[in-house]
């Protein structure tokens, strides 16, 4: 075999590899035929990124008004809704909106109180068996991480929310109280679709649409994720900072001492 057949050969198995690398093996691993959610330009995005917190304020209110009727938010207190810039009158105003089971009292009986900043959100439903119960056998996740937690991220929140249609396309056969949602693995969900125009009125005046709310919903669920992004984003700066002076210290030192020497 002359090298000229063999570097001929070895450049197909090359080009075969790269292929399979590249195209066959994401498909692979891709959750199932769920489409891939379009990527947004998010306000917290890239190293100068911050939260959008008129939008975060906007999402809790959406959360609240609908979807904690399903789904819960156990990871986060009532507490944690100062750093969005609730003040305490408001953030006591949310807390009180629900009810905890507290005690056990002087009786040995628990009872019901509202809840208080330093309650974790209220769960809507006391055990899973419930949710599922009330949720045609389908458990409503918590929502606190799946920001984070979904690979699609909050991409996908957005593009889930606002991917519901009113029909399956032809050919697809919708099971029992299942809605077409194209981003959902399988392409359906049995979560109905929560959001229609005007299921919130927003005090600030901003046109409460499917695509707004679900854009606030995306922001908030982004914030309980990863609450912590922005001190995380201003420390990173620090650290370069400290070691570019640092830098430029020692960089003088060494002029220093080696002036000596010569
Ligand atoms: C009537 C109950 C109900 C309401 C209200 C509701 N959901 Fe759901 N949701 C569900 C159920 C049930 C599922 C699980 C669907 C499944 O497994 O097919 C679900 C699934 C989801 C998922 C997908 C989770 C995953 O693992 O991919 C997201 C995201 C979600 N809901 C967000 C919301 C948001 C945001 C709202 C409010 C705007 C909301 N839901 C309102 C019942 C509800």
């Amino acid at each position: 075999m002359n090298i000229g057949k063999k570097f001929a050969n070895f450049t197909g198995v090359l080009v075969i590899y790269i292929v399979t690398i590249l195209f066959v093996v994401p498909q692979a691993f891709a959750a199932g035929d769920a489409k891939k959610p379009e990527s947004q330009d998010w306000e917290f995005q890239g190293v100068f990124g911050k939260f959008d917190k008129p939008s975060i304020k906007r999402g809790l209110q959406v959360y609240i008004e609908v979807c904690s009727s399903c789904h819960s938010l156990d990871q986060v207190a009532y507490r944690n809704l100062l750093d969005i810039g609730l003040t305490d009158d408001e953030a006591k105003a949310v807390a009180e909106e629900f009810e905890v089971t507290d005690g056990p009292d002087g009786e040995g009986e628990m009872f019901e109180r509202p809840a208080r900043l330093s309650d974790k959100f209220v769960a809507p439903f006391s055990n899973e068996n419930a949710a599922r119960a009330a949720n045609n056998g389908a458990y409503p996740p918590d929502l606190s991480l799946i920001a984070k937690a979904h690979p699609g991220g909050v991409d996908y929140v957005y593009s889930l929310l606002t991917g519901f249609k009113d029909e399956a396309p032809e050919g697809v056969e919708l099971g029992e109280d299942m809605s077409y949602n194209p981003y959902f693995p399988g392409k359906q969900i049995s979560m109905a679709q929560p959001l229609y125009d005007d299921s919130v009125e927003y005090p600030d005046g901003t046109p409460a649409t499917v695509a707004q709310m679900s854009w606030d919903m995306a922001n908030f669920l982004h914030w309980t994720a990863e609450p912590e992004m922005e001190q995380r984003k201003s420390m990173g700066w620090k650290v370069v900072l400290f070691l570019l002076v640092l830098t430029a210290l020692l960089y003088a030192v060494k002029r220093q001492t080696w002036a000596k020497l010569h």
